[in-house]
């Protein structure tokens, strides 16, 4: 123990994404020794991916807007199995941490009168997203980044936390490794902010980068945290498909938002043919009413083609199943023949570059082919609505790691208020615990175990190759845990799973500790293979579609299940435990909202 390099700081916070920066930020205003700690490169977050905006009842486009109706909005999005605190709490602040942001230096987009421009997404009943083109997420971090610099918190950059360090029920600490050099590091902590985004690494068509492998779900989960709704993940609808080497790469929302439709081979716009009840009322049923929302959004009813994302994403799957799909498996996003090249090169300069540079298609000129990529869990850790405090003393979780806020399916732009708002309190309630409390020892014998385990690939004999476990668990999450599910494919990935489990304890690997990435992918493994498992069995407890989570042997949603959460918990064989819980009832005065 004497070797490892150690530190001391207040508040911990893993992960450099936007909730990690915001709540770092936090913690240091309110007086706190506080460290980031990420096992990639500051500024290059899943962050960045968010690329529409930042969805906020500003009021700067529709004066009507106000926290209520994102609220109604983003409820009605979750199928109404999100936290109501949560959402309500979220639909209240992001306005203010919006502003905020403004008055650090963020840019944005702006309305002719100067205000902060706001643009559509799916699921918003008004214009929302405050945007800077289609790089938000990109400013975000820039922001929140310089902020973190300038105050001179401390960043452990390519470090990778292993497991969180527990003393007497709660967590006093972490221990990790440092990429460059395969070196230990250990941290005492008063209190850890996990903030580790989401794992799409999980399924082999993903927008997720690297660093997606749901560590932060794992770690909290094996420390003793309650995960809730595991079963629940967003494949955007509009994800590259061509060529293979950039397939499920994001192609954001914002195309649709400024005028994109979305067609078959047939040419068929055929989005009309998908209106659920739900939204039946609010969507226009015609090319003609549809087309006319973009020029009179006062009396035309809403664009299908921005129903929620779990909507798009299903009818593009069936669309491609029923033989009607462009030539690499995808449908046709077509904004060159509704918007001039000028209009497309400022507000979609991202995605006029990603697509020239990846796919040689000029989308000015031509249709994109696209396609669902897994982009983000709303399942994830327990946390109270108000602190973000997980069931596990000293340790909070905000961001996609955290569950709640977005019940079964998650409205575009809503992660990065999200981000900012729950990153805030986070900071705040992990600082307030933090300044009232002295560092307790750290339990040499967990450090030792924990040392063991992060050596161990080396030291085996083991002759399992962590890139074949790692690509096999892939394709089968893909395959039989994908956007459509049934009872006789969940239990047969999970019988795949647990298979893999065991040859995952027999990976080795060769080389020395600097820099070796089969190593890293080696420990990697152990967070895909649990989470994966926690999918799949919470898939199989929610007898019912809603969302994020469609079962063809249940094809519709249910009342019981309507009222409930899955709960999953590490179980003593180091497998995953499920049960069900009961969901806590709205207030009457917000149960009010959705009496039409
Ligand atoms: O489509 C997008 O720009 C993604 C935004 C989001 O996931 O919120």
């Amino acid at each position: 123990m004497a070797s490892i390099e150690s530190h001391d700081y207040d508040v911990l916070i893993i992960g450099a994404g936007g909730a990690g920066l915001r709540a770092a930020v936090e913690a240091t205003a309110r007086g706190c020794k506080t460290a980031i700690i990420t096992k990639s490169l500051l500024g290059k977050a899943h962050t960045v991916m968010a690329e529409g905006g930042m969805a906020a009842a500003m009021g700067n486009v529709w004066e009507q807007d106000n926290w209520k109706v994102h609220f109604r909005d983003t409820m009605r999005g979750g199928k109404m199995l999100n936290n109501w605190r949560m959402a309500q709490i979220h639909a209240q602040e992001a306005p203010d941490r919006v502003l905020e942001l403004e008055s650090w230096g963020a840019l944005f987009d702006r309305t002719p009168d100067g205000r902060i421009l706001q643009r559509d997404f799916g699921g918003h009943r008004y214009a929302r997203l405050a945007h800077v083109g289609d790089r938000t997420g990109l400013e975000m971090i820039r922001i929140l980044q310089q902020k973190s610099v300038a105050e001179d918190i401390d960043v452990f950059s390519e470090c990778t936390i292993n497991q969180l360090l527990v003393n007497d029920s709660e967590i006093n600490g972490a221990i990790g490794y440092w990429r460059e050099t395969g070196e230990l590091v250990q941290f005492r902590a008063k209190s850890v902010i996990m903030a580790t985004g989401g794992l799409g690494r999980i399924w082999s068509v993903t927008s997720n980068s690297w660093e997606g492998t749901g560590d932060g779900h794992s770690l909290a989960m094996n420390a003793g945290a309650e995960m809730i709704d595991m079963e629940f993940v967003q494949f955007h609808p509009t994800g590259m498909v061509a060529p293979a080497s950039v397939k499920g790469i994001l192609v954001t929302e914002g195309v649709r938002g400024d005028g994109g439709t979305l067609r078959n081979s047939l040419g068929e716009r055929f989005m009309f043919n998908y209106i659920p009840p739900m939204f039946a009322s609010e969507t226009a049923d015609t090319e003609e009413e549809a087309d006319r929302w973009y020029t009179d959004k006062e009396n035309a009813r809403r664009t299908p083609d921005l129903l929620p994302r779990d909507e798009v994403a299903r009818a593009i799957n069936s669309e491609v199943k029923a033989g009607r799909g462009s030539p690499s498996g995808g449908v046709y996003l077509d904004i060159a023949s509704r918007r001039d090249t000028d209009y497309i090169k400022r507000r979609l300069p991202s995605m006029y570059h990603q697509f020239m540079e990846l796919a040689g298609v000029d989308i000015t000129k031509e249709s994109m082919e696209v396609g669902p990529t897994a982009h983000y869990v709303m399942g994830g850790v327990r946390v109270d609505p108000e602190s973000t405090a997980t069931s596990v003393g000293g340790l909070y979780a905000a961001g996609e790691v955290a569950a709640g806020l977005h019940g079964s399916n998650r409205l575009g732009g809503n992660s990065l208020s999200d981000l900012l708002v729950f990153g805030k309190r986070a900071g705040e309630f992990a600082a307030e615990r933090a300044l009232a409390m002295e560092h307790s020892t750290l339990d040499k014998q967990q450090v030792d175990e924990a040392v063991a385990r992060i050596a161990k690939p080396f030291e085996s004999e083991g002759t399992e190759n962590p890139y074949t476990v790692q690509s096999e668990l892939r394709e089968l999450m893909q395959s039989k845990v994908g956007i459509i599910r049934n009872k006789t494919d969940l239990e047969s990935a999970l019988g795949e799973i647990l298979k893999l489990k065991d040859r995952e304890a027999n990976v080795g690997v060769s080389g020395t500790h600097s820099y070796n990435p089969g190593w890293h992918t080696a420990l990697d493994l152990q967070h895909l293979l649990s989470m994966s498992e926690a999918i799949t069995k919470a898939a199989l407890e929610r007898q019912e579609s809603r969302g994020g989570h469609t079962r063809d042997d249940f094809p519709a949603p249910s009342d019981e299940f309507g009222k409930l959460n899955i709960v999953a918990t590490l179980g003593d064989s180091g497998g995953v435990n499920i049960k069900r819980e009961s969901l806590s009832e709205m207030p009457e005065e917000l149960a009010e909202l959705f009496k039409d």
